[in-house]
């Protein structure tokens, strides 16, 4: 059985002229941690509402947790445990008591040694007597998921889960993450705009954009089109449109221009056979040859298409 299983699911606000979301298909696997990519608005919020039984979508063929569909018949509670970046803790509470008195809120025993066994595996024991506004933003982060972790959920969506924190702590929480992935086989989805850290954690990326899947591939294929170094080449203002038609000629057909406010930047994603001939012929003035990156794919998924519009 799939934990998650979405068909043709597509939203629109009430009060938008467009679709937040639009035909998204998707299923998750159990055990997979997934990475939910995509820019400012692409719609990764609202789908996780939506995963989540908070939104129903304006139109579905299915959204199965578990294999209920959760937002048909009676609507069913989604087995789903929902991390968002801001915490939910009481801070003049300790460890144990915030975790107690959010299990008591959802009626689920958990007896004490179960609860200090799990802070101990995460690196917070003998934290259990320590009031909450003591803690770390990172060790709040991650009380909040193994808090959740005690609910027995099988799938665990976080929003931006390590925005606002730092390095060590993110590194924390990523470990705490995959541990839950390979030890617990619990699925993750997490939403993030920070690439490094979902191609270093995450098994598998959804990209986002406009509301559609524009790719979804598991992470040992996302490269698999591209040669194993970029070169990035820094334009000067307004000769974009030249250097776009520079690559054509030379026979370049993988790579993206994107203008900023005070030139542009190009990314070839193909191997060139040539360096430095290609760089003199073209008159390149300025570049960079570095491993490809999450982020370039991410660049290339976006922009491609505007190249093609040309
Ligand atoms: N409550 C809402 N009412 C109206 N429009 C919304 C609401 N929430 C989000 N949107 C719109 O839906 C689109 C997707 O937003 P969102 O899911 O928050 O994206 P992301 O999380 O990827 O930044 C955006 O255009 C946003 O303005
Ligand atoms: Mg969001």
């Amino acid at each position: 059985m799939n934990i998650v299983q979405i068909k043709n699911c597509s939203k629109k606000y009430s009060k938008n002229e467009f679709f937040s979301l639009k035909n998204i298909n998707l299923k998750l696997e159990k055990g997979e941690i997934v990475g939910l990519i995509g820019p400012n608005g692409s719609g990764k919020t609202t789908l996780i509402k939506v995963l989540s039984g908070l939104l129903k979508p304006t139109e579905y063929e299915e959204v199965k947790i578990l294999g209920d569909d959760i937002y048909k018949g009676k609507m069913k509670t989604p087995k789903v445990g929902l991390v968002l970046n801001s915490n939910q803790m009481y801070d003049d509470l300790t460890v144990m008591e915030n975790i107690q008195f959010f299990l008591r809120m959802h009626k689920i025993k958990k007896k004490k040694e179960e609860i200090i066994a799990l802070l101990k595996k995460f690196n917070l024991q003998d934290r259990e007597k320590s009031l909450v506004k003591s803690l770390s933003t990172g060790m709040k982060q991650k009380l909040n998921i193994i808090r959740i972790i005690l609910l027995d959920v099988q799938f665990l969506i976080l929003d931006e889960p390590t925005s606002g924190l730092d390095p060590v702590s993110k590194s924390d929480v990523h470990n705490l993450l995959y541990t839950l992935s390979k030890e617990f086989n619990i699925t993750i989805l997490i939403s993030s705009h920070v690439m490094n850290e979902v191609q270093r954690l995450c098994t598998r990326v959804v990209f986002l954009n406009n509301g559609q899947i524009i790719k979804d591939n598991i992470m040992e294929d996302i490269f698999k089109d591209f040669y194993k170094d970029v070169i990035e080449i820094r334009i000067p203002k307004d000769e974009s449109e030249q250097m776009d038609q520079k690559f054509r000629d030379y026979g370049i057909t993988k790579y993206i221009i994107w203008n900023q406010n005070d030139g542009s930047t190009a990314l070839i994603m193909e191997y060139i056979a040539n360096k430095d001939t290609f760089i003199s012929k073209l008159q390149i003035n300025s570049f960079n040859e570095r491993p490809i990156q999450l982020e370039d794919v991410f660049f290339y998924e976006l922009y491609k298409d505007r190249l093609e519009e040309n």
